[in-house]
């Protein structure tokens, strides 16, 4: 089964970038099954209920979210409702939604995942106990396991794929918004790259405006950040997965841009 991992849509350029690829690269590599981050859906900070509708009417199977998730408060409501929006699983317990759920695609059991790193990141709860907590309570006819671990560090997320190699499919890092040129198959047959990188404005400090983010560091004052405008791109990973062992066949990076 041939998995789409999509990284962080950041705001409308993001979206915008999801029109112009998703058909056709669905089409392309033949994907069954598409996960996005859309934690910076909405302006970069956040998602909406009218924009986690767009995206999962575009095609997206599954949303996955971060650090921002709580940034619009309608999503409090929504994510109680809509089963095909994750939230980092290690969130203390009292917040709304789920950190992982499982989805029925013709007939095969797929699992998703979210969790969140801590370094550099909000003091969740540990990742690594909550995604072994996740795993446990599984039934064992899920083979196929997609994470997607929303981390600042490419310490913790390489860390993660080593703990996880052999016991998911696939272990995605997102956040960073910079895509890295280290994808593999790790040993026990679980497809990993440290991130994904950003479907969004590519001219710009990781979606944002670039000269406002210059003037904040060089003159140390804060600044309210506006997505950048311009050229698009887009960030995703192409997964082969085994639906009968869970084992990842092959992993592929996209980088496009228009
Ligand atoms: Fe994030």
């Amino acid at each position: 089964m041939r998995f789409l991992v999509i990284g962080d849509i950041v705001g409308r350029p993001g979206r915008k970038a999801i029109k112009q690829n998703l058909s056709h690269i669905k089409q392309d590599f033949g994907i069954d099954f598409t996960i996005a981050n859309g934690e910076n859906a909405a302006g970069g900070n956040g998602i909406t209920r009218d924009i986690a509708r767009e995206l999962l009417n575009s095609g997206i199977d599954v949303i996955t979210m971060g650090n921002h998730v709580w940034n619009k408060k309608e999503i409090y409501e929504y994510i109680e409702n809509e089963g095909r929006l994750i939230r980092p699983a290690n969130y203390p317990l009292g917040n709304p939604g789920l950190g992982m759920n499982i989805y029925n695609k013709d007939g095969v059991l797929i699992g998703v995942i979210n969790v969140s790193g801590r370094v550099f990141m909000p003091p969740l709860d540990c990742p690594f106990r909550k995604v072994d907590e996740l795993l446990k309570s599984l039934d064992n006819k899920v083979r196929v396991i997609i994470v997607d671990f929303h981390a600042e560090a490419s310490s913790e997320k390489v860390a993660m794929g080593w703990y996880l190699d052999g016991r998911v499919s696939a272990v995605c890092g997102t956040h960073t918004h910079v895509q890295t040129a280290d994808e593999r198959i790790l040993p026990g047959g679980t497809a990993y790259i440290t991130d994904i990188g950003m479907t969004g404005p590519r001219d710009s400090v990781i979606g944002v405006k670039k000269e406002i983010v210059l003037e904040k560091f060089i003159t140390q004052q804060p600044r309210r950040f506006e997505v950048a405008d311009g050229l698009t791109q887009f960030n995703a990973v192409y997964i082969d997965v085994d639906v009968e062992t869970g084992e990842a066949k092959d992993i592929k990076r996209i980088f496009n841009v228009e």
